[in-house]
């Protein structure tokens, strides 16, 4: 019987050393390269929603989309909110279904942070979901930023603070823990490279907690291979997906003058899958479903 629990997920994850790709649906066509490259390589995957992207295809069409790829394709599928932005809408994909809930609190001042993200676990925990936490801002935006340098946000100043990521935890109760170590978000000129000493740092403080690596796209896999080794059991994907599909959709586009919207985005979607099973391959998660 095939295991679809969020938190047994990400937890067998830990276990065993791999992560838990974390890909953005941008619409039903990545989806389908999502779930498809999934399926190819017998992997367990986080389909995720920011707020953007939740309102661009509905919350409800999202958990719907979801349940149907979990049984047609036969792999466990997580919908997670991603950057849920506050109380209110991490309440409303907890109705709605959705299977992991991430609260970024991280522009609320850490008291007030602490306080919401609270009511957010108890809320979640209430039906077994599992919760990740952020209080230190992630640079960036899922964005194409190839006009900067990425090593900008390589700054202590910058990454989470072992203490107060201790102090976080402790008093949240969240599973996960969002923490910015030159994960920026977007792509950049150059690669991104993390403070893997701060993370362990990091990890000692927190032994018993789970890690998230937001700003997936465009970090140097090494970094990435070692963050997961350390305690990272999901990363999150979604510019070199957002620019697979732009540029092969603009390629499609100009190359024809065909108008049937099925017969001009299978390039596109074979595009972002091709991301997708590189970025699975990557994480350790295939054959793990
Ligand atoms: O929450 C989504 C991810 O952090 C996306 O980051 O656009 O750098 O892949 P990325
Ligand atoms: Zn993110």
């Amino acid at each position: 019987m095939m295991n679809t629990n969020a938190k047994a997920l990400i937890m067998h994850a830990r276990k065993n050393g791999y992560a838990i790709g974390a890909f953005n649906a941008a619409n039903t066509e990545t989806i389908k390269a999502i779930t498809q490259a999934a399926k190819k390589l017998n992997s367990p995957v986080i389909l995720e929603a920011s707020d953007g992207e939740v309102n661009y295809i509905g919350m409800a069409q999202l958990v719907a989309i979801k349940k149907i790829y979990q049984e047609e394709l036969n792999i466990p599928i997580i919908l997670n909110l991603d950057h849920g932005k506050d109380f209110d809408a991490c309440k409303s994909a907890i109705e709605a279904g959705f299977d992991y809930i991430h609260f970024d609190g991280s522009k609320f001042a850490f008291e007030e942070n602490i306080k919401i993200c609270t009511e957010v676990v108890k809320l979640a925990h209430a039906k077994g979901l599992p919760v990740e936490g952020e209080f230190t801002h992630i640079a960036g935006s899922s964005a194409d930023h190839t006009k900067e340098d990425a090593t900008q946000f390589n700054k202590a100043e910058y990454y989470t603070n072992p203490e107060q990521a201790k102090e976080f935890v402790a008093k949240t109760g969240v599973d996960v823990l969002a923490s910015f170590i030159g994960n920026s978000h977007g792509i950049y000129a150059t690669e991104k490279r993390l403070d893997l000493n701060v993370f362990k740092k990091i990890t000692e403080a927190l032994p018993n907690t789970l890690f998230s690596l937001h700003g997936g796209s465009g970090i140097h896999d090494d970094d990435v291979r070692a963050a997961i080794k350390m305690g990272i059991v999901k990363v999150n994907i979604n510019s070199e997906m957002r620019i697979a599909f732009k540029m092969t959709l603009q390629q499609s586009i100009n190359a024809s003058n065909e108008i049937a919207i099925y017969k001009i985005t299978p390039d596109a979607i074979k595009a972002v899958q091709d991301v997708v099973e590189r970025k699975i391959k990557l994480f350790g998660s295939a054959n793990e479903a």
